[in-house]
């Protein structure tokens, strides 16, 4: 009785790889409908400030044109967008960043990010500064991602789009963009 058994286990085994196989290069299948709400945005890869390690951040937070936009190619699009950097201003100081960092974020307590250079050399670009934003560091920043901020509750937290908009207003006192 066990042969048989463990014969059908191998054929079915072999069956679930292979159709593991084709989910996995079936690239084009779900991409050809368009833009479908369903279709899963091929993220770049975020690291975290701290060590480097992956930094899984669930695609469902970025929720704007632009947060899909930053998720899928790591550059900020609102760079020189007035509105978004009007909304990145108050961000900035409705999150106390101010207290730290000073109103015009040229530094107190905490470092000035006006760059070009910063402590960590990652900030000088917009996906780094996302995630130096996002997930904090070992020196004193504390993550500010929703869901992070506060273990106590999960929808408190800055939103990808809202750490964009604080960003493209932290760009406009220095002189790169983060974007090059
Ligand atoms: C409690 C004080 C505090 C608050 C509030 C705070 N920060 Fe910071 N921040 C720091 C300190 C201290 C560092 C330096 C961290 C280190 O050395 O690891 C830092 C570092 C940073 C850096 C990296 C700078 C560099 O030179 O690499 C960025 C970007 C940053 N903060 C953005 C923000 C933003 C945006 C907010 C608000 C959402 C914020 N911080 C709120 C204290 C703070």
């Amino acid at each position: 009785m066990r042969k048989p058994y463990s014969i059908s286990m191998i054929a079915l085994l072999s069956f679930i790889l292979v159709a593991c196989g084709k989910g996995g290069d079936g690239k084009a299948v779900e991409g050809e409908s368009g833009k479908s709400a369903a279709e899963p945005l091929k993220m770049v890869e975020f690291v975290t400030t701290q060590d480097g390690s992956p930094l899984i951040i669930k695609p469902e937070l970025f929720d704007t044109p632009a947060a899909k936009e930053f998720a899928t190619t790591g550059k900020n699009p609102y760079i020189g967008n007035k509105e978004a950097i009007e909304k990145g201003k108050k961000l900035f100081q409705l999150y106390s960043c101010t207290q730290c960092h000073g109103g015009d974020a040229q530094g107190q307590t905490g470092p000035s990010l006006h760059g070009p250079n910063y402590k960590y050399a990652k900030n000088a670009t917009n996906k780094g500064m996302f995630e130096t934003i996002w997930h904090g560091t070992n020196g004193g920043m504390g993550a500010k991602g929703k869901g992070l901020m506060d273990p106590t509750d999960p929808n408190n937290g800055l939103t990808p789009d809202e750490v964009l908009k604080i960003i493209a207003w932290i760009r406009t006192h220095g002189t790169t963009t983060g974007n090059e």
